[in-house]
């Protein structure tokens, strides 16, 4: 595997990026013959480029330079385009809970990668973390596919990662306080640890977002419960993952190291990729990601007169994200930290939290006594869920 060099690679000038409707509509792969980290980069790539243009809207709103605004304006259309082009490549005939098992595969294989990768101890603890609990999502949601669809969810994965239980969804319910983390330093962090940052947000706010609009298009209480609660870690996932990146980067900053993170994350895809058709997307993907970037360098230069490879920390990044199985790795984190919990930013086993701590009053307080992802993985009988809600 060969590092990646951003500012070697050669890019395409933005305004040859626009596509029309008949090049964004793109091929769909077989969901049944399809190597499964296929679709788990399809996945993976939807929710770079969904972060790259929502932070580009929100940046808009807050920037009241006219002519930055305008420069968004200009790569965002681009990106906008790039994440349709990249999230239609999904299959019409994949449905909701297919295409879950897919997300929580990337949850799982995609933080073993990066935490296996990561520099910065404290920020492997929290990639640690948070990986087993989407390790156990994928067991619950895998046991709720079974019931609902009939389908065993090794058919999606092809049996490339564990369905076993991890740390139990019903004690991942925290109090937001508890979702505070110590940051990296911008001055001092390596690149590698400004990309995982990136990435890793971009993956949870995905996955959050896809539980959020997809869990009330079931018809059945137990599917929509199930989606509402793993709804939730995902937010606090998000929360956990956002606090360690230095808040004190310029929004130029974090756009050039954004730009940045998109292009490595293509890059990466193209070297593992074993479908020819879209590897081929992703090196193109990669070429518009390094125009981006090029601009991005500009705004930097000329706002801030600051030099892009201080921003970055190097002028490579050492190792692509692999996509791959992570089982050993995986096993080792749950058999050292099953039972560790968030304690005054510190992870530690949960027996040796003190009694007041306010996670557990808050856990007793949304567990009440009906917690959907305890219920998928019981027998039939007992799958009895609350008809109507009364609300608070
Ligand atoms: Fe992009
Ligand atoms: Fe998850
Ligand atoms: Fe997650
Ligand atoms: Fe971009």
């Amino acid at each position: 595997m060969t590092a990646f060099r951003p500012f070697d690679e050669k890019g395409t000038p933005l305004e040859e990026q626009f596509m029309s409707w008949e090049q964004l509509l793109s091929e769909p792969y077989d969901k049944n013959n399809a190597d499964p980290y296929t679709r788990t980069r399809v996945i993976l790539m939807n929710g770079i480029e969904n972060n790259a243009f929502i932070t580009k809207h929100a940046m808009a709103r807050l920037i009241a330079d006219e002519e930055i605004k305008e420069n968004l304006a200009m790569v965002r259309r681009s990106e906008s385009m790039q994440q349709q082009l990249v999230e239609w490549l999904n299959p019409g005939n994949q449905t909701i809970l297919e295409t879950t098992i897919g997300y929580e595969q990337v949850a799982v294989d995609l933080t073993a990668d990066l935490a296996m990768n990561e520099d910065d101890d404290y920020q492997r603890k929290v990639l640690d973390f948070a990986l087993l609990e989407d390790f156990d999502h994928l067991y619950r949601y895998s046991a709720h596919m079974q019931r609902m669809e009939g389908k065993d969810a090794n058919k999606v994965t092809k049996g490339a990662v564990e369905i076993k239980e991890g740390r139990p969804t019903r004690v991942h319910h925290r109090h937001p306080h508890d979702e505070m983390r110590n940051h990296w330093n911008k001055d001092t962090a390596s690149p590698k640890t400004k990309m995982n940052f990136l990435t890793i947000v971009s993956a949870e706010q995905q996955t959050e977002n896809y539980y959020k609009t997809h869990g009330s298009m079931f018809q059945d209480d137990l599917s929509r419960a199930l989606y509402s609660e793993i709804a939730d870690v995902e937010e606090q996932h998000v929360t956990q993952y956002e606090n360690v990146g230095d808040a004190t980067m310029t929004p130029l900053e974090m756009n050039f190291l954004m730009e940045v993170n998109e292009a490595y994350n293509y890059f990466s895809c193209a070297q593992s990729e074993s479908d020819p058709r879209i590897k081929q997307i992703w090196e193109t993907m990669m070429r518009d990601e390094i125009g981006h970037m090029q601009n991005a360098i500009e705004l930097l230069q000329r706002f801030e007169n600051k030099d892009p490879e201080k921003v970055l920390g190097g002028d490579r990044i050492e190792k692509p994200i692999l996509l791959r199985p992570t089982k050993e790795y995986v096993n080792q984190v749950l058999a050292e930290q099953k039972d560790f919990q968030p304690y005054e930013r510190e992870f530690i086993p949960e027996s040796q939290i003190p009694k007041g701590w306010a996670s557990f009053a808050f856990r007793d307080k949304v567990n009440g006594d009906f917690i959907p992802s305890e219920i998928v993985v019981q027998g039939k009988e007992k799958q009895k869920v609350p008809v109507t809600s009364r609300g608070r």
